[in-house]
């Protein structure tokens, strides 16, 4: 098959939200704390009536409607999420009611789970889908869905929730470089869930930091290797029009792609001006332990790669800053804001995409987009996903709510025998929602 990759896309987030400016105030952090020092604007978070499932049931519905496809042309649905609802049943399972309905139970495919990887597991393994033997001819459908909650303290404004359907299939209009990909993983405890009584993570705040950039340069070395030794030339930094990261929050995006320009300095690569290079020139002898640790070298290169930050990544920032980290949707819903702002520009170009998933997990891997064919352009995908009227329709409220509901999930994590409110007002029609879980822990959804 050629060109195969992303047809289509759609994203779904909560409307209920809170604005980190009025956390920072309640939570009695130091003005600015969460605005600038993590770059946060603003979080999305699921009341009562929604989870993982809810979210990925409305995401899939939508896509299939908005493109017109019929559920009998998808022969693949596969999941990633970190958010656990049951340790056995799959969340593709739910989303079979889709398709059930329509007489299509002839579908591929379960859960990826290794914290915001699972997204892009799943992603790797439609698209190996479509360019094996064992495809037959219909589309695959990726969800990332994730709900992102932290207990009381420095993560809660961390966390945010999404949604987010892919159709996958050939002659893509965002197309897999398959052969340019780069992975790195080892064995962390950055950031886990071991205590299966709470949807909380343990978190080493510092240490998962740290794991990120040294996972992202192990792969970027080896993305260079590989690309050198495919086309001839080095890589740089300006071989891509863009570059999107999982996004946790936007400090980290930003340190991140400083590391990639101070990896071109370090590789001499044609990226790094000479202005930049005397800047850099103090930090080259670093080990790679010290270099982590360096603050001066964090601000050198932040400063230095500032203009092609502007260019390359800040059009990817949009949701990640306003909706929050949403784990395996974290990286997609960056890459849907590039498409949102820039998708009249981007035809013939290329998009490095890094994924990476505590515990550890990452893969740094190129896209090309192409002029698709309607239903499936950039300028269709962008006219679908209506990010600044999805944005716009959203309700803000005020932190004391924000923490009563999280406070009511603690008490729901894992409960059965409950129905939830029947108020269904802050949702947008079409928007699937949880009604009940009975005696035998057994969900029920409706839509609106
Ligand atoms: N104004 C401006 N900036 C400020 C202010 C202020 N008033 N106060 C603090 N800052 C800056 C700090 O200098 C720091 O920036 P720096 O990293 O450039 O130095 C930043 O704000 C954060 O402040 P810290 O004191 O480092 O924050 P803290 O340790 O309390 O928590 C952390 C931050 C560790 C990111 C926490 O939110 C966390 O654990 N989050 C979850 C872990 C995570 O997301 N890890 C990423 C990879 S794993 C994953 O994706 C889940």
């Amino acid at each position: 098959q050629k060109h195969v990759g992303i047809l289509a896309m759609e994203i779904y987030f909560p409307r209920t939200c809170v604005q980190q400016e009025a956390l920072e105030v309640h939570d009695g952090a130091s003005k600015g704390k969460y605005t600038i020092g993590l770059g946060q604007d603003c979080m999305a978070f699921c009341s009562e009536l929604e989870d993982v499932i809810s979210m990925s049931l409305t995401a899939v519905t939508s896509l299939l409607e908005k493109y017109g496809i019929d559920p009998n042309q998808i022969g693949r649905l596969e999941v990633g999420s970190e958010t656990v609802i049951d340790k056995s049943k799959s969340i593709k399972t739910f989303l079979m009611q889709i398709f059930e309905g329509c007489g299509n139970t002839d579908i591929e495919g379960v859960d990826s789970t290794n914290a915001c990887y699972g997204g892009t597991a799943a992603l790797f393994n439609c698209v190996n889908w479509v360019e094996s033997s064992s495809w037959d001819g219909r589309y695959g459908i990726v969800v990332c869905t994730d709900s992102a909650v932290y207990a009381d303290g420095p993560a809660r404004p961390t966390g945010g929730a999404a949604a987010i359907a892919m159709l996958i299939g050939p002659n893509a209009p965002i197309a897999f470089e398959s052969k340019c990909r780069a992975s790195h993983m080892s064995h962390a405890y950055d950031f886990y869930k071991p205590n299966l009584a709470s949807e909380y993570p343990v978190v080493d705040g510092k240490l998962s930091q740290t794991c990120y950039l040294m996972a992202l340069d192990s792969c970027y070395k080896r993305f260079c290797d590989r690309f050198e030794k495919l086309e001839g030339k080095p890589f740089s930094i300006c071989d891509a029009e863009s570059f999107v990261f999982h996004s946790p929050y936007n400090k980290l995006v930003q340190k991140s792609f400083s590391r990639l320009y101070f990896n071109d300095f370090l590789r001499n690569a044609s990226s790094v001006e000479e202005p930049a290079k005397e800047k850099l020139a103090p930090f080259s002898a670093l080990t790679g332990d010290e270099s982590y640790q360096s603050r001066d070298l964090e601000k050198a290169s932040q400063q230095a790669a500032k203009n092609l930050y502007d260019m390359k990544v800040q059009p990817t920032t949009l949701l990640p800053k306003q909706v929050g980290n949403m784990y395996t949707a974290s990286l997609y819903a960056a890459f849907a804001s590039l498409i949102h702002n820039k998708h009249s520009s981007l035809v013939g170009k290329r998009v490095i995409i890094f994924s990476y998933g505590s515990g550890l997990t990452a893969t740094m891997f190129s896209l090309r987009i192409r002029d698709g064919q309607h239903p499936f352009t950039l300028s269709n995908i962008a006219t679908v996903m209506n990010v600044s009227e999805k944005l716009k329709s959203r309700q803000e409220v005020a932190p004391e709510k924000f923490v009563e509901t999280l406070k009511l999930m603690e008490h729901r994590y894992g409960g059965k025998d409950f129905v939830t409110t029947k108020d269904t007002s802050l949702l947008a029609p079409g928007t699937f929602y949880l009604t009940e879980v009975d005696s035998m822990y057994r969900r029920t959804y409706a839509k609106k």
